[in-house]
Parts: structure tokens; C-alpha cells; sequence
């Protein structure tokens, strides 16, 4: 029997997009609220991409978290932690999840999850970050096929399906237990956990940066969770956004 801890859970059958959801609704939502959706009809990702629905077995959720005192140190970081949390989670079910930076969570190199992380302004202060993640959790294999980039779902990989009630409620279990060390400590907290799932370290990567793109050997994840590239002329650049290409 697994005990659940006890947290705000709203559930929808129906939201364009659950962070778009928690950002409007900010003030009336409590710190540490998670909504989720059986159905998003207008889900965003990353880089103004959609976010595709693949049915309602599939994980579509947001947590709102409002501001303490350690918090604009560590909000960047979130979305990476969240990342390590879900690894942490598949590998629990036995699987063998990858991070390929900033926070993709892979399975057998294809994408399983997305995480995005918004930053909710009251004119010029911070008033709380909105973090979503999607995960596929039982998609069928022509729904995958058919995202423009490698992807898969947990099922799959599996070979059986999910119980999402019960993935859901341990992994916002595994989240909580440890966000307020998170907080305080920032990304050496789990910076270990992290690098020791990195998918793309030691190998020459391109990062795609808005419209530039950045070359190197990919040394190291420093203690703030920025890539470490070297170039061809041996100089180090510290990659704090973009993604790999
Ligand atoms: C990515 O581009 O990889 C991030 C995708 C994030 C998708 C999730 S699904 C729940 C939440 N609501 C959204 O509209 N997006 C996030």
C-alpha cells in the first residue's frame, strides 16, 4: 500500500494548457498547487513549440511555486531538478533514463518527457514560476512516430502500460521531499545525480542559442547547471540557455 502525502491537486478534463492556466490564475492558486489536465488542446513547450496531447493516460501537469527567500538563486535550476526527479522515478519502475541538457528526459535516446519553467511577472517583481512538465506516460507508437523529433513513451519502453495516478502522486512525492533542500543548496545539490545520467558529455555538441549556434567539446556541468563547451581554439564558453542541436 502506498501512503500519498498530502498536496492541492486540480484536475481538469479539459485546459488549453496547464501552465497557461496556472500564469492566469496565479493569485488565486496556493504555493505548491499542481493542476493537471486529462485533455490539453493547446499544450506549449520550449521555444514556442506545442506541445502534442496524446491522449488522457499521458501526463499534462503544472506546479505553481511562489517565491521564498531563497528563490531567484535557484528558479533557473528548477526545471534540471525536475528532471532529475523523473529519472529518479522511471528508474524506480526499472527503466534507464538519460538527461540530455538542460532537462530532457530520455529513454533509449528518444524524448519521454518536456519540462518547461515561466516566470510569472507583477510589473517588475517575480511573483512565482509556473513549472510544467509532459510526460509520456502511455502513448501508442503511431502517436510518437508522428512527433517531428525523436520520441517515446514510458509504455513502450516498458512493454507494459502505467499506472498514472500512482506515477503521478510519487513523483510529485519525490519532488516535494527534497525542494526545500533544493532551495536552499541550488543545483549542487543535485549535481552529482545529474551528471552522473548526462547523456552528452566527453563528445563534440552544436547548441543552438535563439538564432546563433555554439560549437565545442562538452567538458562539464558547472556547480550553476551551465554547460561547459570548450571550442576548437581551446576556449571555454559557459552556455546558460539554448539547447543541443
Ligand atoms: C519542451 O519543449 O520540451 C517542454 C514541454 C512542456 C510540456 C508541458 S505539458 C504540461 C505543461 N503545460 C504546457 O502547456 N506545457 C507544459
Amino acid at each position: 500500500m502506498y501512503n500519498y502525502l498530502i498536496m492541492n491537486i486540480i484536475s481538469f478534463e479539459k485546459l488549453d494548457s496547464t501552465n497557461t492556466y496556472c500564469k492566469l490564475n496565479l493569485d488565486k492558486l496556493a504555493d505548491k498547487t499542481v493542476v493537471s489536465t486529462s485533455l490539453q488542446i493547446a499544450g506549449r513547450g520550449r521555444f514556442e513549440r506545442s506541445w502534442i496531447d496524446l491522449g488522457c493516460e499521458n501526463i499534462y501537469m503544472s506546479i505553481v511555486l511562489k517565491l521564498s527567500e531563497n528563490f531567484s538563486e535557484t528558479y533557473s535550476n528548477l526545471t534540471q531538478y525536475m528532471s532529475v526527479i523523473l529519472c529518479v522515478q522511471l528508474e524506480e519502475i526499472g527503466l534507464k533514463p538519460q538527461i540530455k541538457w538542460p532537462n530532457d528526459v530520455l529513454l533509449n535516446d528518444k524524448k519521454v518527457c518536456g519540462i518547461l519553467a515561466e516566470a510569472v511577472f507583477k510589473g517588475q517583481k517575480l511573483n512565482g514560476i509556473v513549472l510544467g512538465i509532459g510526460v509520456n506516460l502511455n502513448a501508442k507508437i503511431e502517436q510518437v512516430s508522428q512527433i517531428d523529433r525523436p520520441a517515446t513513451s514510458v509504455n513502450l519502453e516498458l512493454g507494459r502500460e502505467v499506472d498514472k495516478a500512482e506515477f503521478m502522486q510519487k513523483l510529485l512525492d519525490k519532488f516535494f521531499l527534497d525542494y526545500d533542500e533544493f532551495l536552499g543548496n541550488g543545483f549542487i545539490s543535485i549535481k552529482d545525480d545529474y551528471v552522473k545520467r548526462a547523456s552528452f558529455l566527453n563528445q563534440d555538441l552544436n547548441i543552438g542559442i535563439f538564432n546563433k549556434v555554439q560549437s565545442g567539446f562538452a567538458n562539464g556541468v558547472d556547480d550553476k547547471g551551465a554547460l561547459v563547451l570548450v571550442d576548437s581554439e581551446g576556449k571555454e564558453h559557459i552556455i546558460n540557455m539554448g539547447e543541443i542541436i
